[in-house]
């Protein structure tokens, strides 16, 4: 038998931070017989409107995993098609983030890129640099595992240029991540039912809390984020601690 809780925890605030595992374009394309390609398509008008609802849900950070290093592997016309929604992305939405107060950030290694996506992105995040209303980081040829190697790699460089002194610690490790900078990561979010992180943000998920959706990505909106909050402020963070307060079960006495 489980046993509940012996009182509910009081409701928390936040979240600030949301990252959003945005999965289940194919599945929703092919349940409707069209190519993979439109479910990519769609899933693009899905972050935008989720974006736009985001600072009004008091969400002031969102981390979306657009590309995977691991989705190389995937056809080399769907890897194509899914770097030219980047190019869509930024042509059709970048004035509005600029407009908007939204610090946009690419996470992910640059190298094996397109030239071209390297410097929109780039473009992106110069024009956006000195915003500070709402973050929005996009995951794009990113893995948390080289991620993780990344920063490891730059302490190793910084010691080895005497700019730096060893043993690392968790706090140097985590100011060569990609996300230094961006608040802790509250909520780690999976749509599309499947339940597992596939190398997103290996680091920061370390007390992130979980929660997995069914909707496919492209359905995917304000009234979904919606729930993520509700979802997060009935969860019971403890950080390895004890719950507060705690109320010790009746003894029965016999
Ligand atoms: C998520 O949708 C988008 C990317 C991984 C780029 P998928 O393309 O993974 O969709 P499913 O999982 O095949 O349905
Ligand atoms: C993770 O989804 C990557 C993105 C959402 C960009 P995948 O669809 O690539 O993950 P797996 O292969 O199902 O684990
Ligand atoms: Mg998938």
């Amino acid at each position: 038998m489980f046993a509940k809780p012996s009182q509910p925890a009081a409701p928390i605030e936040g979240p600030r931070h949301v990252a959003l595992i945005m999965d289940g374009n194919g599945r929703w394309a092919e349940a409707r017989g069209l190519p993979r390609a439109v479910g990519h398509r769609e899933g693009v008008q899905a972050l935008k409107r989720t974006v736009q609802a985001a600072p009004d849900l008091g969400i002031g950070c969102l981390t979306v995993f657009g590309f995977s290093t691991e989705n190389w592997r995937r056809p080399a016309e769907e890897v194509s098609d899914l770097m030219g929604l980047v190019r869509s992305y930024v042509a059709s939405d970048l004035k509005r983030l600029e407009r908007e107060g939204v610090k946009v950030r690419v996470l992910g290694r640059r190298t094996g890129l397109p030239a071209d996506i390297e410097a929109i992105i780039e473009r992106a995040e110069k024009s956006t640099a000195h915003n500070d209303k709402f973050i929005l980081q996009v995951a794009f040829n990113y893995g948390g595992r080289a991620d993780i190697v990344d920063a490891a790699q730059r302490h190793v460089d910084l010691v080895l240029a005497g700019k730096a002194t060893g043993p690392l610690d968790e706090e140097t490790l985590g100011l060569g991540l990609s996300t230094a900078g961006a608040p802790p990561v509250d909520v780690i979010v999976r749509t599309s039912g499947e339940q597992r992180l596939s190398n997103f943000l290996l680091w920061e998920a370390a007390y992130a809390e979980l929660v997995y959706q069914n909707v496919l990505w492209p359905d995917y909106g304000p009234e979904a984020l919606a729930d993520v909050v509700l979802q997060y402020r009935n969860r019971d963070r403890r950080f390895g601690g004890r719950a507060t307060p705690y109320a010790a079960p009746a003894l029965a006495v016999g």
